[in-house]
């Protein structure tokens, strides 16, 4: 009897349970290299350091923004599988998270939305862990405080009374406002879903610039609310467009829409992709800002690809009628990430998608796995896998 060859489709399912299986090996071992301690932001070789000491905080301890795509790519582990360990490691975290959060560690920026959605939202929705949700609610509340009424923004970075960051405001913060509708749902308190409404608003209308492209960040005047110019802060140049940027305007666009009903926010996250798609090189996968292509001597994000894969798929389910075309984009670049950009085996590194960039410009993390490079490769392969999994977001 003969056997015919497997079709594209089945070979690429395969593929991806392959990948999955590979990811949950990895998460498995850095469970047990790390413990309750938190790896670096990103690989050194390929490696998951240690998160350095800092003023206030011993080696390996919870600060920064990526802290929480660990213990996220945990629950989706147990989400699969049911297998204990990854629950136990990850509430041990969302414990972590609570202190952090009542001692008021380290708090003092917009990722307060990527920090405790994965790492407490998670519990709180998979679990109805009430701890969780309570520490949540109080970070959701924290977020709050950064809002700028006149400007109609939440400040992205720094103390507010900061000179150098009053005002500002990037593109990644869209990302962060699943928090704030998940603390409206279940609070009733429409201040929440108010400020959702006004920041993704405003991103929409000073962020996205006319030809699709989006600027990194953008001042406004926090005073009168002026808006008044957009900059760059890990991207090429002012008016290149940031890959990472641009696959966070995908996904955060098409979320928020989902969250909020906002029509334009749609067509936001539409412009976003065709820009994103129409600037790719051949093998699907961005270089770090979307000035380069093919010949270009510039380092890949493969951090963006998953992130837009992610978007991408997020994006076909609110827009049916692009959804065939959003959705094969999708599992063009997850294909190529899965084939070009992965480690052979799980025991060659402890990151799980290779060829990141986090700042080319300070020269920090470039050529790197990151963390989030690998909690958006896991989700991206998950939401490929299981078209009826749904994203804590
Ligand atoms: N949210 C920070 C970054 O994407 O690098």
């Amino acid at each position: 009897m003969t056997t015919s060859p497997p079709s594209a489709a089945a070979a690429v399912r395969a593929d991806t349970d392959r990948a999955i299986a590979q990811v949950l090996d990895t998460v498995r071992a850095n469970i047990r290299a790390f413990g309750l301690r938190y790896p670096d932001d990103t690989t050194r070789d390929d490696r998951y350091p240690l998160r350095p000491a800092a003023p206030g905080f011993d080696e390996g301890e919870n600060r920064g923004w990526t802290t929480s795509f660990w213990p996220g790519m945990q629950w989706i582990g147990w989400e699969l599988t049911g297998d204990d360990v990854f629950r136990d490691a990850a509430l041990a975290h969302a414990a972590d998270f609570g202190r952090r959060v009542r001692e008021e560690r380290d708090l003092d920026t917009h990722d307060l939305g990527f920090l405790y959605t994965l790492s407490c939202v998670a519990p709180a929705r998979l679990l109805g862990d009430e701890d969780a949700r309570s520490s949540a609610l109080a970070a959701a509340e924290h977020l709050m405080t950064r809002f700028l009424p006149s400007a109609g923004v939440i400040q992205a970075w720094g103390d507010l009374a900061d000179p150098a960051q009053r005002g500002r405001t990037i593109i990644d913060s869209l990302m962060n406002m699943p928090l704030l509708t998940w603390a409206a749902e279940q609070t009733g308190d429409s201040r929440y879903s108010d400020v959702v409404a006004r920041h993704t608003r405003e991103l929409r209308r000073r962020i996205l610039r006319p030809d699709g492209s989006t600027f990194h960040t953008f001042y406004w005047d926090a005073e009168t609310g002026e808006p008044l110019r957009g900059a760059t802060e890990q991207g090429a140049f002012d008016d290149s467009c940031w890959a990472r940027g641009q696959a966070w305007g995908i996904y955060g666009f098409a979320m928020n829409h989902r969250a909020t009903g906002d029509a334009s926010l749609l067509e936001a996250s539409r412009t976003c992709a065709e820009y994103f798609l129409a600037h790719l090189p051949a093998d699907d996968v961005p270089y770090w800002d979307l000035v380069y292509n093919d010949g270009a001597d510039a380092p890949r994000d493969s951090s963006s690809g998953a992130i837009a894969v992610c978007g991408l798929f997020e994006l076909a389910a609110v827009d049916p009628e692009g959804a065939p075309r959003w959705r094969a984009a999708a599992e063009r670049i997850l294909a190529s990430l899965i084939a070009g950009y992965t480690p052979a085996r799980a025991e060659d590194a402890d990151t799980v998608l290779l060829h990141s960039v986090y700042d080319l410009p300070k020269d920090v993390g470039v050529d790197e796995g990151t963390l989030w490079g690998d909690y958006f490769f896991f989700e991206a392969l998950v939401r490929a896998a299981r078209p009826d999994w749904r994203p804590v977001w």
